[in-house]
């Protein structure tokens, strides 16, 4: 079982995760004009604590996890709170492929260190977004192998260089690319910083 699918239930017990969500959309809101015509597409979408900040701002979100766990947390919030602008989709970054042409805007909080291979996932997300489509992806910046207290194999990168980063995009085809830092997430220890990376189709 993975790790995410033991800790769903608990997920959004934990402050810190809500107010890294909510950081990550206040950079996106400052990169991108949000309206009501646009389909956004949220990866490693979780029990939705970012995507949960479009629900008002867009015509529609499809958010995509590969835990089951974590997809049947946010089913319930849906209903529970009648929200009918979203949709879900049981989904591997290093595995499956994206529809092509369908989405405004791809979106991402605290999951890219979680992916294999970043640049040929970047690709193919650059292939789903519509012609003149951005992608909002907020992370870790590279750390020393502390900021998860239970390290696993579900942990691909110790977060990442900006820079390289930067560069990953560039040769996934995007334009206009910042990466820039945010915010830091506090841990009683060390703080860690996150950035927001930035591109366009
Ligand atoms: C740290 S959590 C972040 C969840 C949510 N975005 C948030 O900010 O609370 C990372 C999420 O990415 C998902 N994930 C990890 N590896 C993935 C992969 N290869 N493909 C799709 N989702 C993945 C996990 O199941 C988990 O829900």
């Amino acid at each position: 079982m993975s790790r995410f699918n033991e800790t769903a239930k608990n997920w959004d017990a934990h402050p810190r995760r809500l107010l890294q969500a909510e950081k990550i959309f206040n950079a996106i809101e400052k990169k991108v004009k949000l309206n009501k015509t646009m389909h956004v597409l949220d990866i490693g979408t979780g029990t939705g604590l970012l995507l949960m900040h479009f629900i008002t701002k867009v015509k529609k979100i499809t958010g995509i996890d590969n835990s089951e766990g974590m997809l049947q947390i946010l089913k319930e919030k849906a209903e529970k709170t009648h929200v009918d602008n979203i949709d879900f989709l049981l989904f591997d970054a290093d595995k499956d492929n994206l529809s092509e042409n369908r989405y405004d805007l791809a979106v991402s909080s605290m999951t890219f260190h979680h992916i294999e291979n970043i640049e040929n996932f970047l690709k193919k997300i650059r292939k789903s977004l519509k012609s003149g489509g951005k992608i909002c992806i907020g992370d870790l910046e590279t750390e020393d192998g502390s900021f998860h207290s239970n390290p696993d194999e579900s942990i691909k990168h110790l977060g990442f260089d900006k820079n390289k980063f930067a560069e990953k995009m560039k040769k996934a085809g995007f334009k206009n690319i910042s990466v820039e830092t945010v915010f830091e997430v506090k841990k009683p220890e060390k703080k860690y910083p996150i950035f927001l990376a930035y591109g366009e189709k």
